[in-house]
C-alpha cells in the first residue's frame, strides 16, 4: 500500500511540475526526534575500550608502511615518503594492475625500493594481515575507506585514511570503537589543517592575536567539471548522486576547528543545514548514470553552533563554475583572517601594537593590513611545525606543501612515540556531517545534534597541541 501511495504522490508531483525530492539515504533508525531536534545514536562506550585521547603508542624505528589505492591521489604518498627518514613502503595494493605498475615506476623514481604487489577487490586484506606492517595508509573511495581501516586496526594496524574517513553516523562510532579497543591509531589525513595560512594564523589565534575567536567560516567549493571522470567507475558522482548534504566537509571544518579547539575544551552541539535543488548535479548524472535523479544539491549550506557559543558556518559546492575557495575564515574579538579569495588580516590598533611588528601607515582596524605589515606578521608568526620545513615542503609539493608536512608529521610522530596531530575523534565529528546535514536537510532543515564521540571527554584536553 505503501508504495502504491509513493508511486502516486511520484507521479502527482510529475504531473504539476514539482521536482520529486529525492532524498539522502540516512536511514530513519539512526536517529530520533526529540524536542524538535534530531539525535543520533550515541552508543555506550563497551567494556575493554579505554579513550584514545591523547594517546601516545610505542615508538616505531623505521615505519613500514602499506598503501592501499593508487589513483590519482594514492600516487602521493608514494613520492612525499622518500624525502621522509624512517620510513619504508613494503607494500602497495590496487584494483588494477596497470597502477600498481605506475606505482613502481614512482618507487624507482624516487629511489625506493620496490614494494610487494596486491591486486584486486580482496587483496587489501592480505596486505593488512602481513606481520611487518605498522600503518595501512588508505586513499581508496569513499565507502571502502571505513571497512578497510576496522579491519586493519583489528590486524594491529595503525591506519591513516584519507578525507572522509567514513560516510555515515554509524561508521564514525565503528572508528572510534575499533581504535579504543586495538589501541591503534586511526587518523584522518586531513592535509589542509597544515597548509600555510592556517597554520600561521593558527599559531596566531593560540598567541591570542584575535583574541576570543566566536566565529568561523570553512567550505569546499570546488567546481569538478574537469575531474568527474577521472574517478574510479564514477565512484565520486555515484556518491552524490545518492546523498544530499556536505558530504565532503573536512577540508573546510579541518583547520578552523583546531582553531576553536574542538574537543580539546570546545565541542560542536549542533547544526542545521539547507541546499539549492540539483541542477548541474542532474546533467551530470544524466550524461554519466542514466538517471534523472540526483539528491546533492548544487550549493549546500551548514550552520554549526558550539558549546562555548561560538558558531560555524560550512558550504559545499563541486558543481558551479567560480574559483576554487575553503573559504577559511576566523572573526576574532581584535581580529580577523581571511584566506580566500585574497589572503588578509585585520587586527585591532592595540594588538597591532602587541605583535611586535612595526607600521608607520595610518592604519584602521576595519581594513586590512598593508602588504608589507601582513608579510612581516606572517613571518613572525610563522607556526613551529612549519619553520623547519617549509623550504623542503615547497620542493616536494603536494598541493603547494602541505601533503608533505601532514605525511611528514604523521611519520615523524609514530617514530617518536608521540600523540598524533589528528586523532579518532578528530575524523568522527569532521565526517559525520554527510549524514547530520543530510538529516537536517531532510526534515526542513530542523536542528541536528552532533554526536560526542569523546563521550563526555571533550573537556580535558586544553586547546589544540602539535607533539614535540
Ligand atoms: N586530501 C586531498 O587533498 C585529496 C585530494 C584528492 C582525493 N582525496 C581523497 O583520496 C581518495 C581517493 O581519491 P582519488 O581521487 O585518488 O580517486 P581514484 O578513483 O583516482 O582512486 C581510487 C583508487 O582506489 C583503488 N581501489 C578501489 N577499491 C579498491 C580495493 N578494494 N582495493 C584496492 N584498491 C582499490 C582504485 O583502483 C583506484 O586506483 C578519496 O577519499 C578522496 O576523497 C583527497
Amino acid at each position: 500500500m505503501k508504495k502504491i501511495i509513493c508511486i502516486a504522490a511520484l507521479f502527482a508531483a510529475l504531473i504539476i511540475g514539482v521536482q520529486p525530492i529525492v532524498h539522502a539515504k540516512v536511514p530513519s533508525k539512526a536517529y530520533s526526534v526529540k524536542k524538535g531536534m534530531i539525535h543520533f545514536k550515541e552508543p555506550a562506550r563497551a567494556k575493554g575500550q579505554t579513550s584514545m585521547l591523547g594517546f601516545a603508542a610505542e615508538p616505531i624505528d623505521t615505519v613500514r608502511v602499506g598503501i592501499i589505492g593508487l589513483g590519482m591521489r594514492g600516487k602521493g604518498p608514494l613520492k612525499r615518503m622518500s624525502f621522509i627518514d624512517g620510513v619504508k613502503i613494503v607494500a602497495i595494493c590496487d584494483l588494477y594492475q596497470e597502477n600498481i605498475n605506475k606505482g613502481q615506476e614512482r618507487l624507482a623514481k624516487y629511489g625506493m625500493p620496490r614494494a610487494d604487489e596486491y591486486v584486486g577487490e580482496e587483496a587489501w586484506k592480505k596486505l593488512c594481515q602481513r606481520k611487518d606492517i605498522n600503518l595501512v595508509y588508505i586513499a581508496t573511495d569513499w565507502n571502502s575507506h571505513t571497512p578497510m581501516a576496522v579491519y586493519a586496526m583489528e590486524q594491529g594496524k595503525h591506519v591513516a585514511i584519507e578525507v572522509p574517513a567514513a560516510t555515515s553516523v554509524a561508521e564514525c562510532w565503528q572508528l572510534v570503537d575499533t581504535s579504543e579497543r586495538t589501541r591503534r591509531h586511526c587518523m584522518m589525513l586531513e592535509n589542509c589543517v597544515y597548509d600555510h595560512f592556517e597554520l600561521t594564523t593558527l599559531n596566531m589565534a593560540q598567541q591570542g592575536l584575535f583574541g576570543e575567536i566566536v566565529h568561523v567560516e570553512g567550505g569546499y567549493v570546488h567546481a569538478l567539471d574537469k575531474w568527474w571522470n577521472s574517478y574510479d567507475r564514477n565512484w565520486r558522482l555515484k556518491f552524490n548522486q545518492e546523498h544530499d548534504g556536505d558530504v565532503y566537509a573536512t577540508h573546510g571544518l579541518g583547520p578552523i576547528c583546531f582553531a576553536l579547539n574542538i574537543h580539546r575544551g570546545d565541542r560542536m552541539t549542533h547544526l542545521v543545514s539547507m541546499d539549492t535543488d540539483s541542477w548541474i548535479g542532474k546533467k551530470l548524472a544524466k550524461k554519466s548514470l542514466g538517471t534523472e535523479e540526483f539528491a546533492n544539491g548544487d550549493q549546500t549550506s551548514t550552520l554549526i553552533r558550539t558549546h562555548n557559543g561560538k558558531t560555524i558556518t560550512l558550504h559545499h559546492n563541486v558543481y558551479t563554475p567560480q574559483p576554487y575557495s575553503r573559504e577559511y575564515q576566523l572573526t576574532g574579538t581584535k581580529g580577523f583572517a581571511i584566506k580566500y579569495p585574497i589572503q588578509g588580516i585585520s587586527l585591532e590598533h592595540d594588538k597591532m601594537a602587541d605583535s611586535g611588528v612595526q607600521n608607520h601607515e595610518d592604519l584602521s582596524s576595519h581594513k586590512f593590513l598593508p602588504e608589507k605589515a601582513f608579510k612581516a606578521l606572517m613571518n613572525k608568526y610563522r607556526h613551529p611545525i612549519q619553520k623547519a620545513l617549509i623550504e623542503k615542503s615547497k620542493k616536494v609539493g603536494g598541493h603547494g606543501g602541505m601533503d608533505f608536512i601532514m605525511d611528514y608529521r604523521l611519520i615523524y610522530c609514530l617514530r617518536n612515540g608521540l600523540p598524533l596531530d589528528q586523532d579518532v575523534y578528530d575524523a568522527a565529528e569532521w565526517s559525520c556531517i554527510g549524514d547530520l546535514s543530510a538529516a537536517s536537510i531532510k526534515h526542513n532543515s530542523m536542528p541536528v545534534a552532533f554526536p560526542d564521540f569523546t563521550r563526555g571527554e571533550w573537556n580535558k584536553l586544553k586547546g589544540h597541541t602539535f607533539a614535540k
